[in-house]
């Protein structure tokens, strides 16, 4: 839908008012209103980069969820200020670790005697007690840009992973990149005593997937890539790391958000694209590629936008850059300095990986 010209004209005043003292970062899931007013627009892994790319600007206005923004205050100096447009733009993947779960499963993993064999590898989409919990166990972040990049850095460090929170990316590399077997993962479920593992299970395992999924990607499902290739014959199907298992091992292409707008990039003429992300993104690039000949669909039609992604609107925007111009610090995300410490430790890793 078009938005509000009024609002439009609202946020491009007050950002023309910030000047320089506001940079504006977008997730790719964002929508279309909000996407016009990204000064950068990219997966986490671009945007955990550029965060720190306009050092004299004040403020962040992080349009994105809870975690990218708490992984820019991170990433950036202590004078510039993130501001989330709406606090609760959540992550529901994120909410399945706590700090609580994960120390009480790394007192499990301690109980087995394997704990000092395991290197935690935390995806971006998590909390920043997760990323300091991970850097304060000699760990890494990732993202689904570098996922087999930090598990192959991670197996140089120890013999085991214990990979948070989305099972399904950790599995997915996992098999398809490391060529591990589906017997080597056992999943923990925090919510049963010892994960709802044996000592002995825990011994033999190589990755300990955390039981967390995307509420949004967990629902794309084989059905719906085997509807798609009947429906379109000669379809190609390009899937995000956060698929389960079945979904991603049926599809003919694999990658994170970033991956999938340069493969359609590179798509010839004519070719046709069934895409399984976010709905926001796939409808921009079915957009966008329409007058290249190139047809794109939505995976499946009966999965919906991430429901926290969205909740950054155009009113929440200019909400947040109007208050931001009259000098009132509105919405303001600041991780305390020793979680931070540890965090940035965990995302520096993450950044020098080769
Ligand atoms: P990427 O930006 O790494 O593709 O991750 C997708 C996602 O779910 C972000 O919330
Ligand atoms: Fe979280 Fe999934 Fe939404 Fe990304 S798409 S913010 S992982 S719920």
């Amino acid at each position: 839908a078009a938005s509000d010209p009024d609002l439009v004209e609202r946020a491009r005043a007050a950002k023309e008012k910030l000047g320089d003292k506001v940079f504006v970062l977008g997730h790719h899931y964002q929508r279309d209103e909000v996407i016009q007013f990204a000064d950068v627009t990219g997966d986490s892994f671009k945007l955990a980069r550029d965060a720190a790319a306009r050092p004299d600007a004040e403020y962040i206005v992080f349009c994105g969820v809870h975690f990218m923004a708490e992984s820019a205050d991170i990433l950036t100096g202590d004078d510039q200020k993130v501001v989330l447009p709406d606090l609760a733009a959540g992550c529901s993947m994120a909410d399945m670790a706590t700090a609580e779960q994960v120390a009480e499963c790394w007192d499990v993993l301690t109980e087995a005697g394997i704990a000092e064999r395991v290197v935690p590898v935390s995806y971006m989409n998590s909390s920043a007690d997760i990323k300091a919990f991970t850097g304060k166990h000699g760990g890494t972040i990732c993202t689904s840009s570098n996922a087999e990049r930090a598990l192959n850095w991670a197996f140089e460090q120890g013999d085991k992973v214990l990979f948070l929170p989305d099972q399904h990316l950790g599995r997915n590399t996992a098999v398809r990149d490391l060529g591990m077997s589906l017997e080597d993962c056992v999943l923990y479920n925090p919510h049963k005593p010892n994960g709802g593992l044996t000592e002995q299970e825990l011994r033999d395992a190589k990755m300990i997937l955390w039981r967390g999924h995307c509420s949004v990607h967990g629902r794309f499902s084989l059905d719906s890539v085997r509807d798609v290739r009947e429906r379109i014959p000669g379809v190609n199907v390009l899937v995000h790391p956060e698929c389960k298992h079945e979904v991603v091992a049926a599809a003919d292409y694999v990658g994170s958000t970033e991956y999938i707008i340069k493969a359609l990039e590179a798509a010839p003429a004519g070719s046709k694209w069934a895409i399984g992300t976010e709905l926001n993104l796939v409808q921009r690039l079915a957009n966008r590629f329409a007058a290249e000949d190139k047809e794109i669909v939505f995976l499946d039609r009966t999965v919906c936008f991430c429901s926290t992604m969205n909740r950054i609107d155009l009113p929440h925007l200019v909400w947040a850059l109007e208050s931001l111009a009259e000098g009132n610090e509105v919405n303001r995300i600041q991780v305390d300095k020793e979680t931070a410490d540890f965090a940035q430790l965990a995302l520096e890793r993450m950044l020098a990986l080769p």
